[in-house]
């Protein structure tokens, strides 16, 4: 074994953190919690996931529990935890294993590959976390503690494959699984983005970057096009018997299946119900506007709601298309709405 690879498995010994999903000393991984873990990590923050992980867990104690869960109540408690299409994902996946895997998550990172929602980097952290593969997880913490410890300065992406290399020759055929998470707490901790740790870091001798005075530069990132503006509206609908008008969005697309108060597409198209209603809506304007900002565009919303609740039975007189429906609004909080939506609905609740 490499002597760096020998330091950051005992800097690990001594430091890692206690995360709810992983292994205690001696005890065996449960490859569902690795699996479920790292789908969760995929976009949302160490913090956040250690606060919700064992709510999923003690709901859903195994993948089969999971696997038998209706869709909209996983759907609703992932709200969150970022992109919607990854608990369809979740989902599926679980079945996939259930019913088709006997209930055993598949060992190597090619057959972890095919299933929903893996890619690479989960496909190398869940074999070498939960079955010893001999595998790298290249995640971005991993990325920037070899891209400095090796002083490469050609960015992000192209230099992913080298990246991997580099990692590839410091992996310890006996502790793959320590070695990813070593490689994440170490990032995580002490070789941080900005303002990294390099007096305490075990690895200061053998890193490049810090020799040649780079390791805060590194890794360089080609740049992002900046990030379009979008707009629409959102009308908050509600009812003399504590209802509010909501809508399912359709399973592909954009917070796919997710629910919402109802809104016009993002691009200013109008909402499904205009032209349609038996009688004229009128809407009075709520202030602030909505500012929420997905991986791919900035939106703002601009809030619309009815100066006062319908009457029940003329709310009744609204013909409805499949995916509306009323909906209580003590229950909003469980309804399982984006962030988004949930920003919006904070906004009509104060305003009304
Ligand atoms: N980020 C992604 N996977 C992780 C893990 N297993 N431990 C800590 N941080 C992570």
């Amino acid at each position: 074994m490499k002597r760096t690879t020998e330091k950051l498995l005992k800097w690990y010994a001594e430091h890692a953190r206690a995360l709810p999903w992983r292994a205690r000393p001696g005890e065996r991984p449960d490859p569902y919690h690795v699996w479920l873990s790292e789908i969760m990590l995929q976009q949302t923050t160490v913090a956040t996931v250690r606060k919700r992980f064992d709510d999923f867990i003690r709901r859903w104690p195994t993948v089969r529990a999971l696997a038998e869960a209706p869709l909209e109540e996983v759907m609703a408690a992932w709200a969150g935890l970022g992109y919607y299409a990854r608990a369809r994902n979740l989902h599926k996946c679980a079945r996939k294993v259930a019913h088709e895997l006997g209930g055993e998550f598949p060992s190597t990172p090619e057959a972890l590959r095919r299933l929903p929602g893996i890619g690479d980097y989960t496909a190398g952290a869940i074999a070498a976390i939960a079955f010893h593969h001999p595998a790298v997880a290249m995640d971005t913490n991993a990325e920037r503690v070899i891209a400095r410890l090796f002083a490469v300065t050609e960015p992000l992406p192209g230099c992913k494959p080298r990246l991997r290399t580099l990692a590839h020759e410091l992996l310890p055929r006996h502790a793959p699984g320590n070695f990813a998470q070593a490689l994440m707490d170490l990032g995580a901790i002490i070789c941080t983005a900005r303002n990294p740790a390099c007096g305490l870091c075990p690895l200061m001798d053998d890193c490049a970057a810090r020799k040649q005075g780079l390791a805060e530069e590194l890794p360089r990132k080609q740049k992002n096009p900046p990030k379009p503006h979008r707009e629409g509206k959102a009308f908050w609908i509600d009812r003399a018997d504590g209802r509010v008008l909501l809508r399912r969005r359709p399973e592909r697309g954009m917070l796919g299946s997710m629910v919402e108060i109802p809104s016009t597409g993002w691009d200013g198209a109008p909402p499904a119900f205009a032209g349609r209603t038996p009688f004229r809506l009128e809407f009075d304007r709520v202030r602030p506007d909505v500012r929420h900002t997905f991986t791919h565009f900035h939106l703002k919303l601009a809030l619309y709601r009815l100066p006062e609740p319908l009457e029940v039975e003329r709310a009744r007189l609204l013909p409805l298309s499949p995916g509306w429906f009323w909906h209580p609004l003590e229950k909003l909080d469980t309804v399982g709405l984006p962030t988004v939506m949930k920003k919006a609905a904070r906004l009509f609740l104060e305003s009304g």
